[in-house]
C-alpha cells in the first residue's frame, strides 16, 4: 500500500513485501522441485533456478538495497537462511541421485566377465600360395632365379617364337581371350597367356645364358571342369648352358618331387609332343595317395586318384627345341637346355587331396581354414 505523502517509504515497503512474499514463494516450493528431478542434469538445471545468477532467490537479493533498512537484517538473515537450504537440499538430493543410480546398477543383471571372449580369425596361406612358396624354396635351393611376366602378352611369345606353327591346333585348344588391335597388324596380337612358356622367350631376349629360372603365374585356357578352371596357376622352369643333358632334368625333377612329396616317390617319363621341346616328355610321380612305392597292390587297385595305375601325371618338360634358341638370339649350337612346366593347382590338389579345382577358387573360409 502506497502512501502518497512518502513515496520513497512506500517504495521500499514494497521492496520488503515482495522479498518476504518472494521468500514464502521459494521457501514452499523448492523442495519438491529438487526432489522431482530424475537425474543429475535436471536436478542441476532446477538448482539455478532457485540459486543460479538468474534464479528466483538471486532476484530476491538484489531488492536488499531498496528494503528499508530496519527491516534489512532480518530479512537478510532469512535469504541467506533459505540459500543454505537450497543447497542443503540439492546436496541431499544429489547423493540420493547417485546412491539411486549405484543401487538400480547393482540390482541389474551383473556383466558376466566369464563369457569367452570372441576368437580372432587370423588369415593363412592360401593352399596355391603355399605351394608356390614350397616350389620357389626347392627350386632356390638348386640355384634357380625367379622371374614374372605379364598375364597379356603377344601372341608371338604365348605361340610363335616357341615354335607353334600358325594355326596349329594346339593354338587352338590352348584358346583364350585375345585382344586384338587390327590398326597395329597381326605381329601387335596380344592374349591372356595360356601358359607361363612365355616366360621361357622373354628371358632369354633379355639375359644370356648360363641360366636357371622359375617363373610362377596365373594362365589363362576355354577349359571349366571338376579339374579343370579358365583361370588356374602354372610355374614354368628352364635352364640354358652348355652341355645340358637330359639326365640333369631327370635329375632336377626327381629330387624336386622327392623333397615336394614324399623321398620315396619315383617318376616316370613318357614321351609327348609339346612345340617346344625335343624330345619332349610327359612326367608321372608314383601315386602319393596309395603310396604306389609300398607296392601294395590291393591299396593301389583301390585308389581312385590314380585309378590303379599307381601313377599321377604332374608334369610336361623337354629339351629346349633349337627353333626356341634361334627365335631369342641364343646359338643354337652352342646351347642347350631344358624346360618343365607344371599346374600350381594341381599340385596343390594333389598335395592337399583336393578334389575339385572350384574349391580352390570360391573362397570358402570352411575349405580354406583346413590347411
Ligand atoms: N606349356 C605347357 C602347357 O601349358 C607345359 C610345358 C610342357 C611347359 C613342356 C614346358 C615344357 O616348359 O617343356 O601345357
Amino acid at each position: 500500500m502506497t502512501r502518497p505523502d512518502a513515496p520513497e517509504e512506500g517504495g521500499a515497503g514494497e521492496a520488503a513485501r515482495e522479498l518476504r512474499d518472494g521468500l514464502a514463494k521459494i521457501g514452499a516450493e523448492f523442495r519438491a522441485s529438487l526432489a522431482e528431478a530424475s537425474d543429475e542434469p535436471s536436478l542441476r538445471e532446477r538448482n539455478a533456478r532457485w540459486v543460479g545468477p538468474g534464479g528466483a532467490l538471486t532476484r530476491l537479493m538484489k531488492l536488499m538495497p531498496k528494503v528499508p533498512s530496519g527491516e534489512r537484517r532480518d530479512l537478510g538473515k532469512q535469504i541467506n537462511a533459505l540459500k543454505t537450504e537450497v543447497n542443503e537440499a540439492f546436496e541431499h538430493a544429489l547423493v540420493a541421485l547417485e546412491r539411486a543410480a549405484r543401487e538400480a546398477e547393482l540390482a541389474a543383471t551383473p556383466l558376466d566377465v566369464t563369457l569367452p571372449g570372441r576368437d580372432v580369425r587370423a588369415g593363412r596361406l592360401h593352399p596355391i600360395t603355399r605351394v608356390r612358396y614350397e616350389l620357389l624354396d626347392i627350386f632356390g635351393a638348386l640355384g634357380f632365379d625367379v622371374a614374372d611376366g605379364p598375364e597379356i602378352d603377344l601372341h608371338e611369345n604365348c605361340f610363335d617364337k616357341l615354335g607353334f606353327p600358325a594355326d596349329h591346333p594346339a593354338t587352338d585348344m590352348q584358346d583364350t581371350f585375345y585382344i586384338t588391335r587390327e590398326e597395329l597388324g597381326a605381329s601387335a596380337t596380344t592374349l591372356l597367356r595360356t601358359h607361363t612358356s612365355t616366360i621361357q622367350i622373354r628371358e632369354m631376349l633379355r639375359r644370356e645364358p648360363p641360366l636357371a629360372i622359375v617363373a610362377p603365374g596365373a594362365v589363362y585356357r576355354r577349359d571349366d571342369d571338376a579339374t579343370h578352371s579358365p583361370m588356374f596357376f602354372q610355374i614354368e622352369g628352364f635352364l640354358v648352358d652348355e652341355d645340358v643333358s637330359f639326365s640333369e632334368l631327370k635329375g632336377v625333377l626327381t629330387l624336386f618331387a622327392r623333397r615336394l612329396f614324399d623321398a620315396e616317390v619315383s617318376l616316370r617319363f613318357r614321351p609327348s609332343y609339346f612345340p617346344f621341346v625335343e624330345p619332349g616328355g610327359e612326367v608321372d610321380v608314383s601315386c602319393v595317395f596309395c603310396r604306389a612305392w609300398e607296392r601294395d597292390a590291393a591299396r593301389t587297385a583301390a585308389c581312385g586318384v590314380c585309378k590303379g595305375t599307381g601313377w599321377i601325371e604332374i608334369l610336361g618338360c623337354g629339351m629346349i627345341h633349337p627353333t626356341v634358341f634361334r627365335n631369342v638370339g641364343y646359338d643354337a649350337e652352342r646351347y642347350t637346355g631344358f624346360a618343365f612346366g607344371m599346374g600350381l593347382d594341381r599340385i596343390a590338389m594333389l598335395k592337399y587331396g583336393v578334389p575339385n579345382i572350384r574349391l580352390l577358387y570360391e573362397n570358402d573360409v570352411r575349405f580354406l581354414s583346413g590347411f
